[in-house]
């Protein structure tokens, strides 16, 4: 729906174009919604702007996962505020609203606390965004957090060929939501709720619609990833591994992954699609948290560590050059230096190509907050510096074992040098290539001639700063 004219009139130059500034916390799932809030609002006159000094709206696209989420929050509501002022004094109003986790956790008290703000929208009721601002033009100070996350998928906005290839040759697609684990630690099944999976027909829908504007690779998203169930058009029943299937036939996408996954809904059809799918990226992040079988009940993963070994045997055997990833918490309620031990030996036992590993964060409503024996701060600092050491190392490692191998590229982008492009291992690492080796989606075979925990060089490549490693989605 569009808003009156007279909204439009209110807002910056006097130009019919609005201006939306984004800003995004967190995980790949929040990127993704970004991008569909971004294209919502296109169909409702906005323009992306990536300053927030020139935008008419800014959205702060917010993550509740671990301590301080909510404070980073405001404290950049406390800088907007400055910019709002100095706009009311030009006689030009700029508005505010607060998306993603934060606002679903904390709802009506966002507007209480941070009278700055317009508007707070919950992670499912996006589709709704042009509605919301319509109701803020008419005086209104809005919240909407309802959520079902059915009326999400049914209603997420289509995205424009031109905005798809704008986004680059890469693209995120979230086909579950939510959470039913309840692991004892974590805010998600509050924030997002229960798993619901996307019907196979609008997710095919969609990656069709990204191949053919140019997309070569797709990262299926959910905080569940592997949960996703659904149903064909004959009517069969089929879980991720089906899925992949499908969408590995589609033609232009050459790489598929997934993200994240939990160890306990990695079925036996998944890890055969890892060893049928060409296009399935021999990559797979998978959290463990700790290698503490009494830590692993306390936080009620459902699985031992020995479990989660005898997986990933199993998933070596059925694709033996995978890169393995996983999460880690350190200094979970009652952790003792023994379970931490047990986590580093299960760290030793992988051999992991990338990690990412936390303090544990008390997140209020969530039974680990309840929970005795809270571990002191210096320990924490400690065992995750111990814990990080050894990641770096194996991440290192893993790099230098390509060193003088030669693996495919996918170009993704020129390089921050002339001379310069820089692509995607199928592991996930972005390498840096001599521009002749190829334009941006394609798929090229690049020699490595030096690694470090961070990036590849290709031979040929001229020098370049290490690229970060990219975000990841939650489990
Ligand atoms: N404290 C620290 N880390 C956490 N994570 C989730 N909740 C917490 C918390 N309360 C980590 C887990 C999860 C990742 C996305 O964030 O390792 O896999
Ligand atoms: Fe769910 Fe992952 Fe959070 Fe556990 S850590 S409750 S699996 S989102």
């Amino acid at each position: 729906m569009t808003e009156p004219r007279d909204e439009r009139d209110l807002q910056g130059s006097g130009s019919n174009t609005r201006k939306v500034f984004i800003k995004t916390y967190g995980c790949q799932m929040n990127v993704y919604d970004s991008q569909r809030m971004g294209d919502a609002l296109s169909k409702d006159g906005y323009e992306p702007t990536a300053s927030m000094e020139d935008a008419d709206l800014v959205l702060l696209n917010t993550c509740h996962i671990r301590e301080k989420a909510a404070e980073k929050i405001y404290s950049e509501l406390g800088r907007i505020r400055l910019l709002k002022a100095e706009r009311a004094q030009r006689g030009k109003d700029l508005r505010v609203g607060i998306a993603g986790c934060v606002a679903q956790a904390e709802g009506a008290e966002i507007i209480e606390r941070a009278p700055v703000v317009d508007l707070v929208i919950g992670p499912q009721t996006y589709h709704r965004l042009p509605d919301a601002l319509a109701r803020v033009a008419r005086g209104e100070r809005v919240v909407d957090t309802d959520y079902a996350v059915e009326d999400k998928f049914e209603h997420l906005p289509e995205t424009e060929a031109r905005q798809i290839r704008a986004r680059g040759v890469t693209a995120f697609l979230t086909v579950q939501e939510g959470c039913d684990k309840f692991c004892t630690f974590c805010v998600v099944p509050y924030t997002r709720g229960s798993e619901v999976s996307r019907p196979m027909a609008q997710i095919v829908a969609e990656a069709r619609q990204l191949a053919a504007a140019g997309v070569r690779e797709i990262t299926l998203l959910g905080q569940n990833v592997n949960a996703w169930s659904g149903e064909t058009p004959g009517g069969v029943t089929v879980g991720l591994g089906g899925l992949l299937r499908t969408l590995a036939g589609i033609e232009g996408i050459a790489r598929l992954r997934y993200t994240t996954s939990h160890p306990r809904d990695m079925d036996d059809d998944l890890i055969a699609a890892h060893a049928e799918l060409r296009a399935l990226m021999p990559y797979l992040h998978l959290p463990v948290q700790s290698g503490s079988d009494r830590i692993l009940k306390a936080m009620n993963r459902r699985h031992k560590a020995a479990d989660y070994l005898r997986l990933l045997d199993r998933i070596r055997h059925a694709r033996p050059d995978i890169a393995l990833s996983g999460d880690f918490i350190v200094g979970f309620p009652g952790e003792t230096e023994a379970d931490f031990m047990d986590t580093m030996r299960l760290i030793e036992a992988v051999s992991y190509a990338s990690a990412y590993s936390f303090k544990y964060s008390p997140r209020p409503g969530t039974p680990g907050a309840e929970m005795d024996g809270h571990v002191d701060e210096a320990v924490k600092t400690e065992r995750l510096e111990r814990l990080q050491g050894l990641l770096r190392h194996q991440q290192g490692a893993f790099a230098d074992s390509l060193v003088g191998r030669s693996i495919e590229v996918l170009v993704e982008k020129p390089g921050r040098h002339p001379g310069q492009i820089v692509g995607r291992s199928p592991f996930l690492q972005p390498v840096v290539l001599p521009a002749s080796a190829g334009a941006v989606g394609d798929i090229v075979e690049a020699r490595i001639a030096s690694a470090n925990p961070n990036s590849l060089m290709a031979e040929g490549a001229p020098p370049a700063l290490a690229e970060a490693m990219p975000l990841r989605a939650i489990a």
